[in-house]
């Protein structure tokens, strides 16, 4: 079905189209559809409940999914809210068709129905998912969780934790407060004012003293760009967007903390303390000073290993771009057209445009203003010249595909595959990449108000 027939269909239509799905994929898979709720929910942050979050269980955060690299996945996703939604794998390489992207690749889910997504993942790693439409406002009411694909045989970890940073953005009477001013969705953005990993307040995790321990971190606010460091402990930085390293990072040390913006994912390894009872703690280094975010402590029969024990994890079979046959984008984030309003669609407005990228702004999730930012052919390389003329640092993502930076006016940056960059003020980066995956691909901003105030886009390739 082509655009046009998503823009006109009446809403009966829609809901055929809803139900028809990918039952075949399902047949062919064998395995159960995942059938994800999506609910509203409460839940204790501080003395009383908070009301009207959003989660896919009841009042408890939305659950880790697990999938295996290269085994075919599938979920019914009902939506049991009033407002529409969509659901998108964030980092997934799938076909267009399974990307959750409202009226890009899909319909929005409205009240009642179920939309199917099934797919099959070729890359391992640590993914998140959060719905596409109502952007702002079901992120920050709840709805981020993350995404395992496993890799095809597993590497030999003691343990694993798995940690969805987030704030939430609640007054002192427990209840939500406005997500978004017009004042900071033209600036960095709105806080919260709750920092949280795994919805709750620097939890605490025991492993065994000289474990090595998989830390998946996935940052999935709407707007904290996190300045990470573990305190206290040793390891390594093993991938960075699902991807193992192709450069290595330094390990977030208090001194040299790694930036993780909204979108982003870390793998680390780390080696528990030999004794009992000792702490690691990860923090946020923020200019007001450090915040603990988890803390994981040494406790009971010690395994002893030593940091030569670290598996490597097996890299993703990403093709590499060709720089010589690149052709260059030019890609210019900045401030939108004055006097632009936005169109008012079932996927949810801030009513203001403060934002756009090459001038055009698009709301992020609604339906008008629908031309691509770029047209790449199928198989081809490029090189996207992303330049920020803001002084706001932007997490710019790209659904679909995945680049490495090659080039930056402003930072020495590991060249590693990624899904979601930060660009920082005034920064022009490069960023390589083969055209490899066809569809029409969302490309925007991960700050949620900066994505629905215009800086988002999509980038097509046939
Ligand atoms: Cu995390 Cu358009 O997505
Ligand atoms: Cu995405
Ligand atoms: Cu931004």
């Amino acid at each position: 079905m082509d655009r046009r027939s998503f823009l006109t269909l009446s809403g009966a239509t829609l809901m055929g189209a809803a139900l028809s799905g990918t039952a075949g994929v399902f047949a062919a898979s064998g395995k159960a559809p995942h059938d994800l709720k999506i609910q509203t929910a409460r839940y204790k942050f501080l003395d009383g409940f908070t009301e009207n979050m959003v989660s896919l269980s009841k009042d408890a955060p939305p659950p880790v999914i697990r999938m295996r690299q290269g085994e075919p996945f599938a979920a019914n996703v009902t939506n049991t809210l009033a407002e529409a939604t969509a659901m998108h794998w964030h980092g997934i390489r799938l076909p267009n068709k399974m990307d959750g992207v409202p009226y890009l690749t899909q319909w929005p889910i409205q009240q009642g129905e179920t939309w199917h997504y099934a797919y099959t993942s070729k890359d391992a790693g640590t993914y998140w998912y959060h719905p596409h439409c109502m952007t702002m406002d079901q992120i920050a009411r709840g709805l981020t969780g993350v995404l395992i694909v496993d890799e095809r045989r597993d590497p030999d970890f003691d343990a694993e934790t798995i940690l969805n940073l987030r704030d939430f953005r609640i007054g002192e009477d427990g209840q939500f407060l406005a997500f978004s001013s017009p004042r900071r969705a033209s600036r960095a953005g709105t806080l919260g004012t709750v920092m949280t990993a795994n919805w709750e307040q620097n939890p605490v995790y025991r492993h065994p003293p000289g474990a090595i321990v998989r830390l998946r971190v996935a940052a999935t606010d709407t707007t904290r760009i996190y300045r990470l460091a573990l305190q206290g402990g040793a390891g390594r930085v093993l991938a960075a967007d699902g991807h193992p390293l192709r450069a290595p990072l330094s390990w977030p040390s208090p001194e040299r903390p790694i930036v993780l913006a909204p979108g982003q994912r870390l793998d680390i390894a780390l080696l528990m303390p030999a004794d009992e009872a000792q702490d690691v703690v990860l923090t946020h280094m923020a200019a007001s000073g450090a915040k603990p975010l988890a803390t994981f402590r040494s406790n009971g029969t010690p395994v002893k290993r030593t940091l030569g024990d670290i598996p490597d994890l097996p890299a993703n079979e990403v093709p590499d771009a060709d720089p010589a046959s690149a052709k260059i984008i030019e890609l210019v984030f900045g401030w939108s057209p004055d006097g632009l309003k936005p169109n008012n669609g079932i996927c949810g407005t801030l009513g203001y445009t403060f934002w756009s990228i090459n001038r055009k702004p698009w709301p992020g999730d609604a339906v008008e203003g629908i031309r691509p930012v770029a047209e790449l052919r199928l198989g081809q390389s490029y090189v996207l010249r992303m330049r920020n003329e803001s002084p706001n640092a932007h997490p710019i993502h790209l659904h679909g595909l995945v680049f490495r930076p090659i080039r930056s006016n402003k930072l020495k940056r590991a060249s590693n595959w990624t899904d979601t960059i930060v660009l920082t003020k005034n920064e022009t980066a490069d960023v390589l990449l083969v055209a490899d995956n066809p569809g029409d691909w969302a490309f925007h901003c991960h700050v949620i108000e900066h994505q629905k105030t215009g800086l988002a886009g999509y980038i097509r390739v046939t």
